[in-house]
């Protein structure tokens, strides 16, 4: 028999639904918060607020678009943490509801994990392109920098993350330094394009093992600004696509040399990205570099899985409902959860 899951995401400022059939992608529908732009970061009380308008539509479309009645559901998928406690709240109230009244079961979801996940997507039947087993993903978001080894589905373990900033948010915070707005993820690498990536040199940790350390990047790219504006005010602005080149230089650098050392210590060549830093073009660009140079078998997401999506909660409640591992109705949400 058919297995149809209804995905719900609300862990931070993006409402989402999304319907998958057999690990197939039927629907995905994305309603982006832009109320939070005027405030440089997430407000989490107007986010949780935005959610409470958005699920209702959002649910609605997703399950029109994949032309399929509520009635065909098998379970309704979840993501009950890590994320804003406010926002999570409103999926999970809203997911015990349907499926209360639905009388299908629940999954609940861990985001991070979902974000692994989603390269099990499938566009259509004859998609064969998923990750084998085991292999490693480099999970980058504004929250996370995680090494994390994939067993199975239901089976991973982090080997290294970051013991203070994540990735995006060193992209972000350096972003809003140099007068960007938020998130300045994306602009960082729209400029890097026209930069010289080798202009300045920034620091980079000395952390052991496969962790990740992002703070003093940070203050060393605020250190050399500092004194590069007492020279000259203007600075910023007549070097700010090599200011740009050079900090994803060094953002990509850090993160490809721990993943190298992951993937050659446990020996391990299939080799994944994942969360919204995935869509930067240097580290994409590295990925492939690696997979020429050391035989890696990439798998990048499409940039639809890249931020926060309900396709990916879908795939994961998937995984979990084949396993016969269930929600309760007193399931509360989580903000912060492991792997
Ligand atoms: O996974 P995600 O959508 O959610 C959070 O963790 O909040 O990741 C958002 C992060 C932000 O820090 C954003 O600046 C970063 O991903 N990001 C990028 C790019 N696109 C999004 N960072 C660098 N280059 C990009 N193209």
């Amino acid at each position: 028999m058919n297995k149809v899951i209804l995905g719900i995401e609300s862990s931070c400022d993006d409402t989402s639904a999304a319907v998958i059939r057999d690990g197939v992608l039927l629907s995905n529908v994305i309603a982006s918060q832009k109320v939070h732009e005027a405030y440089g970061g997430v407000v989490p009380e107007l986010a949780s607020r935005a959610h409470q308008q958005n699920i209702i539509p959002v649910v609605h479309e997703a399950i029109r678009q994949a032309g399929i009645s509520k009635n065909e559901l098998s379970a309704v998928a979840f993501t009950r943490g890590p994320g804003l406690l406010g926002s999570l709240l409103v999926g999970v109230s809203f997911a015990k509801g349907l499926a209360l009244a639905l009388d299908v079961p629940m999954v609940d979801v861990n985001h991070l994990q979902a974000h692994v996940l989603a390269h099990f997507i499938k566009k259509d039947e004859a998609d064969n392109s998923q990750p084998s087993f085991p292999f490693l993903c480099l999970l980058v978001s504004g929250g996370n920098s995680q090494i994390i080894l994939v067993r199975n589905w239901n089976d991973m373990e982090v080997v290294g993350q970051t013991i203070d900033d994540a990735a995006g948010e060193a992209f972000d915070k350096c972003a809003k330094v140099i007068g960007l707005p938020y998130p300045g993820g994306p602009w960082v690498d729209k400029l890097a394009k026209e930069g010289n990536p080798d202009r300045i040199p920034l620091n980079k940790p000395h952390i052991a093992g496969y962790d990740y350390s992002f703070s003093g990047l940070k203050t060393s790219f605020l250190y050399f600004l500092r004194d590069r504006l007492q020279e000259n005010p203007n600075y910023i602005e007549e070097n700010k696509a090599d200011l740009c080149a050079s900090l994803q230089k060094t953002v990509v650098e850090i993160l490809m040399q721990k993943l190298r050392k992951a993937a050659k210590d446990l020996n391990i060549r299939e080799v994944a990205v994942a969360g919204g830093v995935s869509a930067n073009s240097g580290l994409r660009k590295a990925f492939e570099e690696h997979a020429a140079r050391y035989r890696w078998k990439i798998h990048i997401p499409p940039f639809a899985f890249t931020t926060d999506n309900a396709a990916m909660v879908a795939m994961s409640g998937y995984f979990k409902y084949l396993a016969g591992d269930f929600a309760s109705m007193d399931c509360v949400p989580f903000s912060r959860v492991e792997i």
